[in-house]
């Protein structure tokens, strides 16, 4: 006879269960089965000032009670205006929801303390300078106390708070079925976070607000914006408007210094910091449209020679004017990004050794001519960079495959994956992982080159991308960038991005593309993958339910994303739809 171990045994229980499907998850949760339902008129409390709910509060400027009250307006509109009815997440037929008809139990209060005061650099945090943690309960007679060291800790534990409560099917009521619930949060890893390509395809501004949102929403914050590629310059620079009109698809498709700074704001507000990346000395070749004397290797042929995407173009390296060019151009960019973010991202991936062979200032591809140009490059950029208060990220090629030397607080992202992460840390740098095996979620869906009939044709059948298979949110769940470091490097890896390269991404396709991919790899920097409880990975058996319910909250908001199962499963039917080893 089959007799359930003790562990296999609670593990059924926990999947049958209604889920208090907080996502991320938190470090800690517990909960009870007793019902609160939620009022318009809770009291509300921050640091023992009265803050009722408002609907639609903006924050008049960026103070921390702004910025709290801002976060509770979000969050009560959330549930009373967004929430779900889960029918989705239960047995058909089973009786879910609480009965009205036995009375309700209030939430009477939510008292919320911020424990330390903000600093300047709340706003604009280098990765570990702002405290995400808080602690939330909710007793089961109706007081909830919300306690956190900064205001964007509150925010944290607001979101989760929204995450507890459900829509009734009659439709007025708002409740919780999980009081008295306990949370003690904080995230394993400072920077959490998205790349959004808005050159390859250009983003508008309310996309790219849905997508501070739903960053928040999962607990990431940091959005790279990779804002100009060799394909188009969106990005409006005043003293040089040039750049956009000759560069930008179509005036309609360009950022206004007043949209960056409405895009940095509105992600300051959720906590979620915006940070721009300009990709050079490779990856530029759009300035060629405004100013040919600076590029080499535009839209060349075959492409593959210069390049990795046309149309190519890199700046010249020993060019006086390329140098000019840039002091200008930072001049106008960086202050006005300076006030809202702390890091800027001076590219530096992919740059072909051939372009300089075009080059009239060099003419070679040796290393041993270009390694110290690009040396004097970055050290121009970053120091410009450093002068303006922000510090600089680049791409792991500089450091690894030109052997430029940098100060040990610039930030290298790595993509490569392999030994990437371990070599960089290894050598003193600060890492954000962006492994391409696991967190491009622009793979896999086939490429966008067309080929002609004929060689070509059969080269390229089945016309794959470079980097397919599609990475499926389970694969994206289970990437631990510290996996193989000492403790002293993995100390160095600062978080991830999950990168949405725009090739064949716009508005329309965005949202399902990211979501919820991207809270899968939310989870995996805020939680890590190590249950505090049991000590053990957690399974996608346990996270998959809670990822479709997130899921379902992500599209009652507005959010265009993805089933990860079909509804079959989401009912209540977690066992049924894991997979068993014969
Ligand atoms: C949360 O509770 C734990 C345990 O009592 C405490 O150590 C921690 O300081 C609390 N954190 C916050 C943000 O209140
Ligand atoms: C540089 O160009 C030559 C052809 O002139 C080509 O064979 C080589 O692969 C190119 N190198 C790179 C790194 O693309
Ligand atoms: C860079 O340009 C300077 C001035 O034109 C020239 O003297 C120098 O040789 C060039 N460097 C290389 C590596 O070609
Ligand atoms: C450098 O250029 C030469 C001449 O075009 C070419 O044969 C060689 O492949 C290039 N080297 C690299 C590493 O691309
Ligand atoms: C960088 O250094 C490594 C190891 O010292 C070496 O193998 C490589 O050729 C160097 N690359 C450049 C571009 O100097
Ligand atoms: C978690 O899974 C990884 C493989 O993905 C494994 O290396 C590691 O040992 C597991 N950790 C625990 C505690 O089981």
């Amino acid at each position: 006879m089959w007799s359930p171990s003790l562990s296999s045994f609670s593990l059924l229980l926990a999947a049958l269960q209604p889920a208090a499907a907080i996502w991320p998850a938190p470090q800690s949760l517990t909960k009870g089965d007793s019902v609160l339902y939620l009022h318009q008129n809770i009291e509300i409390t921050y640091d023992g000032e009265s803050i009722p709910y408002t609907y639609g509060y903006e924050p008049r400027k960026l103070t921390s009670k702004e910025v709290v009250q801002a976060g509770i307006s979000r969050t009560l509109a959330g549930i009373f205006g967004n929430s779900i009815v889960p029918w989705k997440l239960h047995k058909p037929g089973s009786k879910f929801e609480p009965d009205l008809s036995k009375g309700q139990q209030w939430l009477k209060t939510l008292k919320i303390v911020q424990k330390a005061k903000d600093k300047p650099s709340t706003f604009k945090p280098l990765a570990g300078e702002v405290d995400e943690s808080y602690n939330l309960t909710v007793s089961a007679d109706g007081h909830a106390k919300l306690t956190a060291l900064s205001s964007i800790g509150v925010l944290r534990g607001l979101e989760t708070f929204s995450q507890l409560f459900y829509q009734h099917s009659a439709g007025t009521f708002w409740y919780t079925p999980f009081a008295p619930v306990s949370v003690q949060d904080s995230p394993r890893f400072p920077h959490r976070g998205i790349l959004l390509d808005t050159a390859r395809n250009f983003m508008p501004l309310p996309d790219v607000l849905r997508t501070i949102d739903a960053m928040a929403w999962s607990k990431l914050n940091r959005l790279h914006i990779h804002v100009t590629d060799s394909q188009s310059w969106p990005i409006v620079i005043p003293s040089m408007p040039e750049l956009s009109e000759k560069g930008a698809y179509h005036p309609s498709q360009t950022y206004s210094p007043e949209d960056i700074e409405r895009i940095q704001t509105y992600g300051v507000e959720r906590g979620v910091e915006v940070y721009f990346e300009i990709d050079m000395p490779g990856h530029i070749g759009v300035v060629s449209l405004s100013h040919p004397e600076l590029i080499v290797a535009y839209n060349l042929q075959p492409y593959q020679w210069w390049c990795q995407e046309p149309p190519c173009g890199a700046f010249k390296l020993n060019n006086t004017a390329v140098d000019a060019f840039l002091d200008k151009l930072f001049d106008d960019l960086l202050p006005r990004l300076a006030p809202h973010a702390a890091y800027f991202h001076t590219g530096g991936d992919e740059l072909n050794r051939n372009d300089s062979m075009l080059d009239e200032g060099i003419r070679s591809n040796a290393t041993e001519v270009l390694q110290p140009l690009l040396q004097k490059f970055i050290d121009t950029q970053h120091a410009r960079v450093r002068a303006a208060g922000l510090t600089p990220i680049t791409w792991e090629e500089i450091p690894l495959e030109w052997n430029v030397t940098m100060a040990k607080d610039t930030v290298v992202q790595a993509w490569l994956g392999g030994d990437s992460v371990k070599t960089l840390t290894s050598k003193g740098y600060k890492v954000i992982d962006s492994n391409y095996n696991f967190w491009y979620l622009d793979c896999g869906r086939g490429q966008w080159l067309t080929w002609a009939n004929g060689e070509g044709f059969t080269q390229g059948y089945p016309f794959n991308d470079w980097c397919g298979p599609t990475k499926s949110w389970a694969l994206v769940y289970q990437h631990d960038p510290t996996a193989g470091l000492t403790s002293e490097e993995a100390e160095r890896v600062l978080g991830g991005e999950v990168a949405l390269w725009a090739e064949t991404i716009d508005p329309i396709n965005f949202d399902t593309l990211a979501w919820p991919r991207a809270s899968a790899a939310g989870e995996a920097l805020w939680s890590g993958r190590i249950d505090p409880d049991t000590g053990r990975n957690r399974s996608q058996v346990e996270a998959a339910p809670r990822l479709n319910e997130f899921r379902e909250r992500l599209v009652a908001r507005g959010v265009r994303a993805s089933p990860i199962q079909m509804t079959f499963c989401t009912q209540g039917k977690a066992e049924e739809c894991q997979f068993i080893v014969a």
